[in-house]
């Protein structure tokens, strides 16, 4: 191997689950590759950073870290700098302008050609694959994802793009259209995940429910669902995120039928007004998404719900937030992502006229906040006195004697369990509940009375 090859890696991620996941199948390509994991970024000849687009704050979070890492560059001019991911997708010119320390810029659906990329960029070459729809089979082609040891829970996407289109977001622009991966493919991720360890599957796409739809032949997304219930050694199985448009009766039904398909679900409402939820282009009432937590809640009493929730929409009046505000305490979520507005270029929204003041936006951000920490903590003492499955995944943060879990339902306990207890599942008799997480001891049958 030549020495003066850049050979060690260091990649950092920002947004969602999809990036981690992302990330992650870039490692092991990177690494059948030759390449290894630098200890950290100041060892590292290559930084990658996978990137985020979503909100304008998502967005200055990376051109902090470019600053950062122009100086890193001053003092080794032989590290290479690539920026991945949706930003990079979504501003590859401005990028380029604004930083020249950037080697290389690869878009969301360049991940196959990365090593390429590299090899240009280390022979002097900047180089740029922003094409969105140059790879649809994109995760076929990288190696196998590699799963540490320990590990209990993980991610696979199964479909990535959006074809929504709500006005406000950016994120049909730079994942392109909705594409699936085969059921095939998934499965075979899925066995192979179980096989190393993990028990807790979270199925990734920007807009599950359209699983399928673009492959042939189709197939529903409530059939892959009822597939990989069939596995054995899997105990868990989630997904992220739905569109309440087309969160059909099928899937609904798996809440009720699927015996590993966990009682949570993340159905992002973003306004209760049916004014602003149009000009979001949403394509739902508040009414009609009340009417499908009725029938979530009917196939699976102790299901959890969380939610997203945009407020300073352009055009936001000070009625639309009070619906908005009086509609989340009438769902009682059990858990809530508040965002204010921010213009994303190229967006519809972004030329909507009616732009809400900064101060407006932060004021009724920090009083949905408060108001859904009290729902929260409400939603989060019914389970006193409950006896709730714990998958253990870790050492608490909290107290290192404990150990950190999740429930069926996705919310966090600690308990005092030896080590040994990370990756099994045991019965925990919740004793205490915060706004975010709850604790409890370990049940044994004799504590029943
Ligand atoms: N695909 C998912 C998540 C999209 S991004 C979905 O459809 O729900 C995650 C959240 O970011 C969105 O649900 C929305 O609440 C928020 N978001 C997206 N664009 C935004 C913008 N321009 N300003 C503020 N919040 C935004
Ligand atoms: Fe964005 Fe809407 Fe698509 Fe979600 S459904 S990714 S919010 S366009
Ligand atoms: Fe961000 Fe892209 Fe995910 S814009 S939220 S990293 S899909």
């Amino acid at each position: 191997m030549d020495a003066n090859k850049p050979r060690r890696y260091h990649i950092k991620t920002f947004g969602c689950q999809m990036n981690e996941y992302d990330s992650d199948r870039v490692a092991a390509l990177l690494e059948e590759h030759h390449f290894t994991r630098a200890e950290s970024a100041q060892s590292a000849d290559i930084i990658l950073l996978n990137t985020c687009s979503v909100r304008q704050k998502a967005a200055d979070k990376i051109y902090s870290e470019l600053g950062r890492l122009k100086k890193l560059k001053r003092d080794n001019p032989r590290l290479l700098i690539g920026v991945g991911g949706c930003l990079a997708q979504h501003e590859p010119a401005r990028l380029l302008k604004q930083f020249p320390c950037i080697d290389l810029i690869f878009g969301t659906q360049a991940l196959a050609r990365l090593p390429g990329l590299l090899h240009a960029a280390a022979a002097g070459t900047r180089s740029v694959d922003v094409d969105p729809d140059a790879c649809r089979t994109m995760y076929a082609r990288l190696p196998r994802p590699v799963i540490g040891p320990g590990r209990t829970s993980a991610f696979v996407s199964i479909m990535q793009g959006c074809n929504n289109y709500c006005t406000y977001c950016i994120v049909p622009y730079v994942r392109g259209t909705e594409w699936s991966r085969t059921p095939d493919e998934v499965l075979e991720e899925v066995r192979l995940l179980i096989d190393s360890g993990v028990r807790d599957i979270t199925l990734l796409g920007q807009n599950v429910n359209s699983y399928g739809k673009t492959l042939s032949p189709p197939i529903a997304f409530a059939e892959l669902l009822g597939r990989l219930n069939s596995l054995a050694g899997l105990a868990r199985l989630r997904f992220i995120t739905s569109h309440p448009r087309d969160l059909s009766d099928g899937l609904i039904a798996c809440f009720a039928g699927l015996d590993k398909l966990c009682e949570h679900i993340h159905l992002p409402l973003q306004s209760g007004s049916d004014r602003i939820l149009q000009a979001m282009n949403r394509s739902y009432t508040a009414a009609q998404y009340g009417a499908l937590i009725d029938k979530l809640r009917a196939a699976r009493p102790d299901i959890s719900i969380t939610s997203d929730i945009i407020v300073g929409f352009p055009g936001e009046t000070e009625q639309d937030f009070i619906n908005t505000r009086d509609f989340i305490a009438r769902i009682g979520f059990d858990d809530l992502f508040i965002f204010h507005y921010t213009d994303r270029e190229g967006t519809r929204a972004c030329r909507m006229p009616g732009k809400i003041d900064y101060a407006v936006k932060i004021q009724r951000l920090r009083e949905l906040n408060a108001l859904q920490r009290g729902i929260s903590r409400q939603r989060n003492e019914l389970l006193v006195g409950s006896i709730q499955e714990v998958l253990f995944e870790g050492p608490s943060s909290r107290n290192s004697a404990n150990l950190a879990g999740r429930t069926r339902s996705n919310k966090v306990v600690n308990c005092p369990a030896r080590q040994d207890m990370q990756g099994r599942t045991a019965p925990v008799l919740i004793e205490k509940a915060g706004i975010h997480s709850l604790s409890g001891t370990l049940f044994q049958e004799q504590d029943s009375p």
